[in-house]
C-alpha cells in the first residue's frame, strides 16, 4: 500500500516512515519543513537504504496534495503535519486553528475527490484535559482543552466523527498520543526542536550536553508521588509501530468506520523520576532546580492501553530506560554533527 505521510520529516512522522517500510508499506512524504529539516531525509536513507519520495509542500494546498496522491496511487494517509507548541498556541490561536484545522479539512476534501479511503490522524491525550480518574480510557469524557493547540485536536476529532456519521465512505482512526520520547536506536533520526525546547526530554538532553544551563522542574507541589507532574512517556519507535497496526486495521474495514485509541505505556512517571532515571542510565548528573508551576499543565495523566492491545494488537516493547538512553545517544550524535 502506498501511504502519504504528512509531516513525515517530523519527530513521530520520520520514525513512522521507518516502521512503514519495515512492514512492507511504501511511504511518500509531504512536509513543509516548518519545524523539521531536510537532514532527516538523509537519516531515513541511512536506516532504510533508499530515498523515500519527498515533497517540500504544504498540506493546506489542495492541488499539490491531490497531484501527489494521484501520481503515487496513494491508498492511505497518515496526517501528522500540525503545529504543536502549547505556549505559542495561546499567543497565536489563529495560526494554530488555520493550520491544524485547515490542513485536516483540506486532506479530507482531497480524499473525497481522489477516493482515498484510509486516514490515520495524530491526536493527543490533551483531549482529556485533567481527567477525574486515571488511567484514562477512550471512554473517559473529553474536557475543555487547556490551550488552542489542545482544542485543535479536540475539534479535529469531532470533525472526523461527523464525517463518518454522514456516511462518507472513509475509514478513519484517531490515535491519542501520550508523551513520545527517545529516538531511533541507530541515532540516525530523533527529535529536532527548533530553538529552545518546550518539551521535557529535549530540554533534559540539551542541559546534559551543555546547550542549556539548567533544567527547571515546573512545580513540586502537585498531589503526586513526589510533587512533580506525572506523564506517560512512550518510546517513539513503539508509537510509530502503532500507526502500522492502525493502517492494517483500516485495510480490513469495508464500510465507513471511525475509532480512537490511546497510545501510551499504561504507566505514569513523574518528572523527577525521569530526571533520576536519565542520570542513572546515562551515568551523569543533570543540573536542575525546582521552579514554579507552568500554567496549563495537568497534574497527572497516563493512559489505559487495553483497547489498543486488543483491537490494534499492539503494545509497547521498549522500557523507559531504553527511551532515555536513546534520547541521550541522539543528543550526542547531534553534537558530533555540530547541530
Ligand atoms: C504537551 C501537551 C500535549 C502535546 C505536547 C506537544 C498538554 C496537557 N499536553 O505535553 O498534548 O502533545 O505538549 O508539545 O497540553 N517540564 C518541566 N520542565 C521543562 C519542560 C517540561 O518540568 O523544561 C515538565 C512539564 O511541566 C510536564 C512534563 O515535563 O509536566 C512534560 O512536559 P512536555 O514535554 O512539555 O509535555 P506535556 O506538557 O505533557
Amino acid at each position: 500500500m502506498n501511504v502519504l505521510v504528512t509531516g513525515g520529516a517530523g519527530f513521530i512522522g520520520s520514525h513512522t516512515v521507518v516502521e512503514l517500510v519495515n512492514a512492507g508499506f511504501s511511504p511518500v512524504i509531504i512536509d513543509n519543513l516548518n519545524n523539521s529539516s531536510e537532514s532527516v531525509l538523509t537519516g531515513l536513507k541511512n536506516i532504510i537504504g533508499f530515498d523515500v519520495p519527498f515533497y517540500k509542500a504544504d498540506c493546506n494546498d489542495f492541488e499539490v496534495v491531490k497531484d501527489i496522491i494521484v501520481k503515487h496511487k496513494i491508498e492511505g494517509i497518515i496526517h501528522f503535519a500540525a503545529y504543536k507548541a502549547v505556549g505559542e498556541s495561546v499567543e497565536k490561536p489563529i495560526k494554530y486553528y488555520k493550520n491544524n484545522i485547515g490542513s485536516l479539512v483540506n486532506i479530507l476534501e482531497v480524499m473525497q475527490v481522489t477516493k482515498v479511503k484510509n486516514l490515520v490522524f495524530s491526536s493527543s491525550c490533551t483531549v482529556y484535559g485533567q481527567p477525574d480518574h486515571i488511567p484514562v480510557t477512550e471512554d473517559t469524557p473529553k474536557k475543555k482543552a487547556e490551550s488552542p493547540y489542545g482544542n485543535t485536536k479536540a475539534i479535529a476529532e469531532d470533525i472526523l466523527e461527523d464525517v463518518i456519521k454522514s456516511g462518507e465512505q472513509m475509514s478513519i482512526i484517531s490515535l491519542r498520543y501520550f508523551n513520545p520520547i527517545g529516538a531511533h536506536p541507530s541515532a540516525e533520526i530523533g527529535e529536532l526542536p527548533n530553538g529552545v525546547p518546550s518539551n521535557l526530554i529535549p530540554f533534559v538532553t540539551q542541559t546534559a550536553i551543555g546547550k542549556r544551563n539548567k533544567l527547571v522542574v515546573f512545580g513540586s507541589d502537585y498531589n503526586t508521588v513526589d510533587g512533580s507532574n506525572v506523564r506517560d512517556f512512550i518510546h517513539v519507535v513503539d508509537l510509530a509501530k502503532a500507526h502500522v497496526s492502525a493502517l492494517n486495521l483500516l485495510k480490513g474495514k469495508e464500510t465507513a468506520f471511525y475509532d480512537v485509541f490511546n497510545l501510551g505505556t499504561g504507566t505514569g512517571n513523574s518528572v523527577l523520576e525521569i530526571i533520576k532515571t536519565f542520570e542513572e542510565v546515562n551515568n551523569l548528573k543533570l543540573n536542575y532546580e525546582i521552579g514554579p508551576r507552568r500554567s496549563g499543565d495537568v497534574e497527572k495523566i497516563y493512559g489505559d492501553v487495553e483497547k489498543a492491545s486488543k483491537i490494534l494488537n499492539w503494545k509497547t516493547e521498549k522500557s523507559l530506560e531504553e527511551s532515555l538512553k536513546d534520547a541521550w545517544t541522539w543528543e550526542l550524535k547531534l553534537k558530533n554533527n555540530n547541530n
